[in-house]
Order: structure tokens, then sequence, then C-alpha cells
């Protein structure tokens, strides 16, 4: 047995939760966890779906999620709130909060959903929901964490990192799995007893976008705005050349500075 591997029983060993990954489906090869999810929607909420590699990584924005075999996190959480779907885009936030706590670097969000370090893109986050006019049937929601990757391809050179990159030391992937479970359940329960209440605050601490300059492509047009604060329903609030805009989407991007961008 390759001990490297994820597996199912070293990940419940750290695990201390009531529902989230109690139900843990582990694949060596899929296309997506989101689709394995989706198409998994009658299971428990909590259920979690866990891929070796992907073959068609789903990135946010109809990109690709460069998933190479047995190196890094492919996780994604099924999730059956009882909250309105317009609050939905709030458990991507939430999910922001959780891995940073987990990863324990010096981490920090760009608004709503990477995670960057070193100036680089460490995780991405890709919620997907179903829902009717005023219920949501589930939310799946799909974390990548870059963890091992050694070398990334060209294109994502400058822009992506990984914690060996960062740290220079390979990192126990059960362990980080059951660690970023953990705060899950911890941020997601407070979240759904609390709502934003006091998460926002600490969403606001940890992300990098506030105070900068962005770029925002709103209603197919581009213009050069400051984030200046994060609205109580999750929407980036810019000041404009022509006035105050809620972005409440994620077609914002942290311009110059960042190398991914
Ligand atoms: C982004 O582009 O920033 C979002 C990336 C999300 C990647 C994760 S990996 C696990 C889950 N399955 C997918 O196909 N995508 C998400």
């Amino acid at each position: 047995m390759d001990e490297n591997k994820i597996d199912e029983t070293k990940i419940k060993n750290n695990l201390h939760t009531n529902f989230i990954g109690q139900n843990i489906y582990l694949y060596n090869e899929t296309d997506s966890t989101n689709t394995r999810a989706k198409e998994n929607s009658h299971l428990p909420c909590g259920s979690v779906f866990i891929a070796e590699y992907q073959t068609s990584g789903k990135g946010s924005k109809g990109r690709i999620w460069s998933s190479p075999d047995g190196e890094n996190i492919y996780i994604s959480i099924l999730l059956k709130p009882s909250i309105p779907p317009l609050e939905a885009s709030k458990i991507t936030l939430v999910t922001g909060l959780a891995v940073c706590k987990s990863i324990g670097l010096d981490t920090k969000i760009k608004w709503p959903n990477d995670i960057i370090t070193g100036g680089k893109k460490l995780c991405g986050i890709l919620s997907e929901m179903s829902s009717d006019t005023d219920t949501i049937n589930y939310i799946v929601c799909g974390i990548g964490i870059n963890v091992n990757t050694a070398k990334f391809d060209d294109e994502l050179t400058d822009k992506a990192t990984s914690l060996f990159l960062q740290t220079e030391k390979k990192h126990d992937r059960n362990t980080l799995i059951a660690k970023l479970l953990n705060e899950f359940e911890y941020y997601y329960t407070e979240f759904l007893n609390n709502g934003m209440k006091f998460l926002l605050n600490e969403y606001k601490n940890n992300c990098i976008t506030l105070g900068r300059d962005v770029k925002v492509i709103y209603n197919n047009d581009t213009l050069i705005a400051k984030a200046v604060d994060i609205n109580d329903d999750g929407s980036l609030k810019v000041e404009t050349a022509n006035g105050t805009l809620n972005v409440t989407h994620g077609d914002v991007s942290v311009r110059g500075i960042y190398g991914y961008v």
C-alpha cells in the first residue's frame, strides 16, 4: 500500500465532526468530484467526495482546474442548508475561512474565494447549487488545494503555488483533509446558527482584496475601482469614479500586484 495515498481510515483518525465527512467516497480517478457529488445528491448532508486524480477538474468561470495524480486535494462537500437560495454565496465565503484556518500558513482570501499565499493561488473553491425559487435542494462545495505539486505547467507558474513550494516539505494530505473538514463543520454550523454576524469580521481581516484597486467586470464593462468593504450579504463594495457599486458575483480581480490575475 502506498502510505502517501488518501485513506479513509487515516482521515477519520483525526476527524472530530458530527456530520461533515461522516460519509467519504474516495476515487482513484474521476472526471470531477463536484460531478460525483451532484449525481449523489440523495446522500446525507456532509457527505464528501475525494479524488486522487481528476480528468476534468472544473475551475470557476468555465476554466479547467489542473488536477495531477496523487499530489493534491480535490474534495467536494454535499450540503443541504435550510437557507434561501440568495444566501448561498455566503457559503463560499465560509469555506474560504475554513480553508485558511486549516492550512495555518499566512494565507489570505482574494474575494470571493481564492486562497493565496506568497502572492500566488494555493486553493480554489467552486460552489454549485441546485435550487427552486425559494428552496435549496443542495449545494456542492468543491475545494482544490495545491499540496505537494513541485512544478506547475508554464502557464500556471506565475499564478499558482503549493504548500510544498511554500514550505519546502511534503505535507500529509490525510491530516490536512481531516483538519479542513473539522474547520468546515465549525464555520458552517456557526453560519447556520448565527449568520455572518461574527464571521464577517474574520473574513474581512483575512481578505486581501480590501483597500486595493480592483478591475471589475460588470455588465460587460471593465472598470477600475477601489475595494472598500464586504457588505453584510457578502458582496464586495467598491468605489468607482461614478460612485459606489456592490459587486455580487465573482467578476472582479485584483489588479497588478498579484501575478495570477
Ligand atoms: C477555481 O477556479 O478557483 C475553483 C477551483 C475548484 C477546484 C475544485 S477541485 C475539487 C472540485 N472538483 C472540481 O472539479 N472542481 C472543484
